[in-house]
């Protein structure tokens, strides 16, 4: 298991620019399926979850070049409809993958997907908003089978806006016959983000980042050229550490909107956060006070994807704090491992309370999930003494190059792939 090795103590002080974010990129590589011709995603993050997807998107007959953050999918030609089980287990995304395989193929072979134990995950959303769009489906040995003589536009009343059963719903409805309106739809950056691409891939959709979209399906895409937004969850991450070891960073290209709520919950311990068009600054972490509420929830609310790194700032800048993870059932996997570090945090139900005065020490730490493995990271950078965090795939499913961005921003953190002596 790849680990890094941190020495705590040193505040983070610098520059840093995001990646492109992991929750656009996923969902926009599935899209490219549903489009038939050729799309260039550019600042796309170089992340073993992009990996991924671009290695199932093979697998189901596209052509996919290109080098770094710069990549070509060509899903003219789409020669297979099942996704195997070791990819599609292998992340959450790959159901995202259901509604474009059946648009271009009229029949879709999916296992269940896998992704961070946080929680059950069911797929039943998913599944019967593609049902209410016109798909027949089969459970067989663990495996669902999707058939349609063709998708018919519908309103679909998601029952609670979930992320992805909202990005699987605008995928098949782009070429659905007919319209389409998906009510109580996730209003996260990422659902634009995957709307806009769509538009310039000739789709028409209107209304994402509101509770209504509606899809008037098209029956040809064109050719496009689609950047990706910055990775807004990266971003937050940042902060968290930097606010933890009493740093202060200046992040380039944030989008400040996307991040509000974390900005909101740094200045009310008495962080000083200034934001100028994209540039977000933190300063001034000194003279921290109060107690840190968090409460997470879909967008506009505080993301639950920041709930662990901002629960490890707390608990190393010695605050008290209240944290209540509604999205997720069991995503407080990481606090046993806070807690090997002296950090007293104890588990009521949905809610972590984290008393006033930890100082943490450094301790052998173990990732089992990648937010989770983040704010490990977080707490050994502000620990006494040194870490060690074992699961760093874990971690680099969603983030790039973390060791050499915070080296950049003065950390001591090196990693061990477990080969040296
Ligand atoms: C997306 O997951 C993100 N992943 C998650 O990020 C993020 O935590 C989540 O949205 C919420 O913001 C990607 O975009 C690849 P949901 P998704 O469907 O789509 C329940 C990270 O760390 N639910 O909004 O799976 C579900 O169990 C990852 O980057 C059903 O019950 O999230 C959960 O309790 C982790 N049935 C809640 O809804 C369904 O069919 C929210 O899930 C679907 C979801």
């Amino acid at each position: 298991m790849d680990t890094y090795h941190i020495r705590g103590g040193y505040s983070l002080n610098g520059e840093v620019v995001l990646s492109g974010a992991k929750n656009s990129v996923l969902p926009i590589f599935a899209a490219s399926v549903v489009t038939g011709s050729q799309s260039n995603i550019t600042n796309c993050p170089e992340i073993s979850d992009a990996e991924k997807m671009r290695d199932i998107l093979r697998m189901l007959g596209c052509s996919v070049t290109g080098e770094g953050n710069d990549i070509f999918v060509d899903s003219s030609q789409i020669s297979n409809h099942t996704i195997n089980e070791e990819l599609m287990s292998s992340m959450r995304s790959s159901v995202f993958l259901a509604g474009g395989i059946l648009t271009r193929c009229g029949i879709a072979e999916i296992g269940k997907p896998g992704g961070c134990k946080i929680g059950k995950r069911p797929i039943d959303i998913h599944i019967e908003t593609l049902k209410a769009l016109g798909a027949e489906v089969e459970e067989k040995e663990e495996r669902l089978i999707l058939k349609t003589r063709g998708l018919r536009g519908n309103t679909v009343n998601l029952p609670f806006p979930s992320v992805g059963a909202t990005e699987n719903a605008m995928i098949a409805a782009s070429r659905a016959e007919g319209e389409t309106v998906i009510n109580n739809a996730a209003r996260e950056p990422e659902i634009i983000d995957l709307q806009n691409f769509l538009n310039k891939c000739g789709a028409k959709i209107k209304g994402a980042g509101s509770s209504s979209i509606a899809i008037k399906g098209v029956k040809e895409m064109v050719p496009a050229k689609y950047e990706i937004i910055p990775d807004r969850i990266e971003g937050g991450t940042f902060l968290c550490m930097a606010a933890a070891t009493r740093g202060e960073i200046f992040i380039r290209n944030a989008i400040p909107e996307h991040i509000e709520t974390i900005l909101q919950a740094l200045e009310s311990i008495g962080c000083k956060i200034k934001t100028k068009g994209t540039g977000v600054w933190l300063k001034d972490c000194k003279n921290i006070r109060g107690t840190c509420k968090v409460i997470t929830s879909p967008f506009p609310g505080f993301p639950t994807d920041m709930q662990p790194q901002i629960t490890a700032m707390i608990a190393g800048m010695g605050i008290a704090g209240t944290i209540r993870e509604r999205i997720f059932e069991n995503r407080f996997g990481y606090v046993k491992e806070l807690n090997k570090m002296g950090a007293g945090i104890e588990i009521c139900g949905k809610n972590a309370i984290i008393s006033k005065g930890n100082s943490l020490v450094g301790n052998n730490l173990f990732a089992e999930d990648l937010r989770g493995g983040a704010a490990l990271v977080t707490a050994a950078l502000a620990a006494e003494g040194e870490s060690s965090v074992c699961g760093v795939q874990y971690i680099k499913r969603g983030y790039c190059r973390l060791d050499e961005k915070l080296r950049l921003l003065g950390a001591d953190i090196e990693e061990d792939d477990g080969e040296r002596a």
